[in-house]
């Protein structure tokens, strides 16, 4: 079983980047060490029955002690660069002054990385708001974009030396509609009208930002990441046909629109007036201001049916599919077509494809893990890409998700997404098969040229 790409591939041009992402919560543990502020997912955490197992970040992969031997694997695995996330409550501290300790563990990092050849992918924010922050509303507060545009500030001018891309946020839909609207990610609050309001916030920091990043470090590209889906109606019926259009306005329409066009989607302001955000006079202008890169996580397509009360709930897809771990199906096609129709709506800039992967149930036996469906998820995957390269879409790299098991949110420790596993007793770390794959699809290119 291996990870292989036609022998004509643009991806095998030395030109493309292949690399693995990690976030800061996810795996550095350490949580109170130099300094470092409670952050709002540790707040989640202790709060009854939000994350399985009442699992947390205290320990996590122990990365804040251990980088050093992670950057070995990084390297092992054979990949051109590294996607990670700054944590905000590490470098800042409750007055907006910087915290030495929490970033000298980032420079040393850093610094590391490149020494070793490594290409250097940041993302700004990938959720691990400070605590002290939400206290005030959070996102909820316009006052947070201004403290990101500041925060962003210190990081750019103190890291930027060793950063080669920037992305403000990771999934906005996530921090913003999970977190403010559904509740089921920090920090735990369910109202249509605050989703709506953090994401023009977060979408306002992440505009505040981009000039900054641009002064403190031109040499850098200046994204952002958005997560996206594949929404297909459950039905030829019109009401499902309209239901799949709102679920898909709100994942990926909501934000691209805003980022790509200045403004939000007509159609929501057509069924939910009422849930609309509200946004100042030259807000949108600082919103859509022009990106080097457009990153893209993709994981699974959704299926949709009429509901009246929300517009759409999801349903299964009634042919037979295979689900990962986590029970997201796996559709390397819808992948493909996501990216051949956000191509056709709008003028983008380059993509990357800045997380894919999958969660499966993996074991270790005798010191190996045989993660066959991960290694079928990733090929075709990754076989979808080029599909969408060939179809014309400029896409310039692919991350892998994630370069080892680490704190999945609400999911805590009991979903894998590693290419490594890792035995959180004793914090050994072993390559699967699929990184053992990813690395020989990899190491080919360096056959061909
Ligand atoms: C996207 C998020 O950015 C990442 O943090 C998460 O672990 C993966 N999806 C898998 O759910």
């Amino acid at each position: 079983m291996s990870i292989k790409l036609p022998s004509n591939s643009e991806m095998l041009s030395p030109d493309f980047t292949f690399g693995v992402a990690t976030a800061a919560f996810q795996i550095e543990g350490a949580n109170t060490a130099d300094n470092r502020l409670p952050c709002i997912w540790d707040t989640f955490c202790a709060t009854p029955n939000k994350v399985k197992n009442a699992d947390n970040g205290a320990i996590a992969c122990d990365h804040y002690h251990l980088w050093e031997q992670d950057v070995e694997l990084i390297k092992n695995l054979g990949v051109d660069a590294y996607r990670l996330s700054i944590a905000w409550p590490r470098v800042m501290d409750e007055k907006g002054e910087p915290n030495q300790a929490g970033l000298n563990f980032y420079q040393n990092l850093l610094k590391k990385l490149k020494a070793e050849g490594l290409k250097v992918f940041v993302t700004l924010y990938h959720w691990d708001l400070p605590q002290h922050l939400e206290d005030k509303g959070g996102w909820l507060n316009r006052e947070t974009a201004y403290l990101f545009k500041a925060y962003t500030d210190l990081v750019t001018k103190e890291l930027g030396e060793w950063v080669d891309s920037w992305a403000t946020f990771n999934e906005p839909f996530c921090a913003a509609i999970l977190g403010y609207e559904l509740g089921i990610h920090a920090p735990g609050l369910a109202k249509p009208k605050y989703g709506r309001q953090a994401a023009h916030h977060i979408l306002l920091a992440h505009g505040l930002a981009l000039p900054v990043i641009r002064a403190n470090t031109p040499q850098a590209k200046v994204g952002i990441v958005l997560n996206m889906n594949q929404s297909y109606a459950a039905s030829e019926k019109t009401e499902d046909q309209f239901a799949c259009l709102i679920r898909e306005t709100l994942d990926n329409q909501f934000f691209i629109e805003p980022l790509m066009k200045g403004q939000y989607p007509q159609i929501l302001k057509d069924v939910a007036p009422q849930y609309l955000p509200t946004i100042l006079p030259g807000d949108m202008a600082i919103i859509s201001q022009p990106l080097d890169f457009l990153g893209m996580n993709y994981y699974t397509c959704n299926h949709n049916a009429y509901e009246p009360q929300n517009l759409f709930k999801d349903v299964k897809n009634t042919s037979p599919v295979e689900y990962t771990d986590i029970g997201w199906e796996i559709a390397p096609h819808a992948f493909e077509e996501l990216l051949v129709n956000l191509h056709k709506q709008y003028e983008l800039p380059p993509i990357y494809i800045t997380e894919n992967g999958a969660a499966c149930a993996d074991e270790i036996t005798n010191g190996e893990i045989d993660d066959n469906q991960r290694v079928r998820y990733l090929n075709s995957h990754i076989n979808a890409v080029n599909n969408a390269i060939e179809a014309g879409v400029d896409i310039r790299g692919y991350f892998a998700w994630s370069l080892m098991d680490n704190f999945e949110w609400a999911e805590g420790y009991s979903k894998r997404f590693g290419l490594t596993y890792v035995d959180y007793t004793t914090q050994e770390r072993s390559i699967k098969r699929s990184g053992y794959a990813y690395r020989e699809l990899l190491n080919s290119r360096k056959n061909q040229f």
